[in-house]
């Protein structure tokens, strides 16, 4: 019987990462408050969850909207069954483009969901979490969190100040009691958005070519496990034969 509260934004298909954490969490007896921006994919995980046994609740939110995220963190307390124990924002969204072609709009479009979501996910995390002196709250990194490379302005851009971001709130508030801590998943990951999308991709990548759904769940677990007396602040995933 869940105890605890999650909230986790960026949720999109049953094959994606935002699902597939959500429904890791609810088998650890959290309560999972499952956001993002499309209703029927929202519902659909939380349908999932519900029927083999965990608990969630569907919250539609926008990432970028601070009203939207005030009011899913209020929600998730009001409603939730315990103290908001776990926030992950895994919202994120790689558009590629040279610079010379890249217009202002799809720049900070880019940023708003990959930097300014973070911020304010962040804030009403780590508002929530003070008052119990605990949580953990983790970012969802990726390649483009660590180098910035030509064709992936915006998306390199929004991610490194994501990951410095979550490193100012580690050193703020792990003193506090708050785990905040960067995933960086270098590479594609084996899920809907590159089969579908890049099917030619998946395919020239081969066996065990892109990063394991599970392998990826199993990381953030073993950060929101992880006592107090060794903490990580960041860990990174890629596939064996990746070159890095
Ligand atoms: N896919 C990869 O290969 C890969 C590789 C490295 C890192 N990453 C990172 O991993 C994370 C997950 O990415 P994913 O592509 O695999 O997708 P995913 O976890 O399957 O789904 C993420 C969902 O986030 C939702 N979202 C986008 N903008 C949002 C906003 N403003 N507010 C709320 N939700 C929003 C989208 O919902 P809708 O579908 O409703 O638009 C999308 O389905 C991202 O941070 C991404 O940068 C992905």
């Amino acid at each position: 019987m869940a105890d605890r509260t999650a909230v986790i934004i960026g949720v999109g298909p049953q094959r994606g990462l935002g699902a597939r954490l959500c429904q890791g969490f609810a088998r650890e007896d959290l309560h999972v408050f499952v956001a993002g921006r499309t209703e029927a994919k929202l519902r659909a995980v939380a349908d999932a969850i519900n029927a083999e046994g965990g608990t969630a609740t569907a919250v539609v939110t926008d990432a970028t909207r601070e009203r939207e995220v005030v009011a899913l963190f209020e929600r998730a307390a009001a409603e939730g069954p315990g103290p908001i124990d776990l926030a992950i924002y895994n919202a994120g969204n790689n558009m590629p483009g040279g610079l010379l072609d890249l217009d202002a709009a799809r720049f900070e479009e880019c940023w708003r969901i990959g930097c300014f979501g973070g911020f304010l996910f962040g804030r009403e995390a780590a508002r929530g979490m003070l008052p119990n002196g605990a949580g953990t709250v983790l970012f969802t990194g990726a390649s483009a969190s660590m180098r910035g490379r030509p064709n992936f302005y915006a998306f390199t851009a929004a991610k490194g100040a994501l990951r410095n971001f979550a490193q100012a709130m580690a050193r703020d508030f792990g003193p506090q009691g708050i785990h905040v801590a960067h995933v960086v998943i270098d590479g594609g990951i084996a899920g809907d958005k590159i089969e579908q999308r890049w099917p030619e991709l998946a395919k020239q990548r081969g066996e065990d070519g892109l990063i394991g759904l599970d392998a990826i769940v199993d990381a953030f677990r073993f950060l929101y496990r992880q006592p107090r007396n060794g903490w990580s602040h960041e860990l990174d995933l890629r596939v064996h034969k990746e070159p890095f």
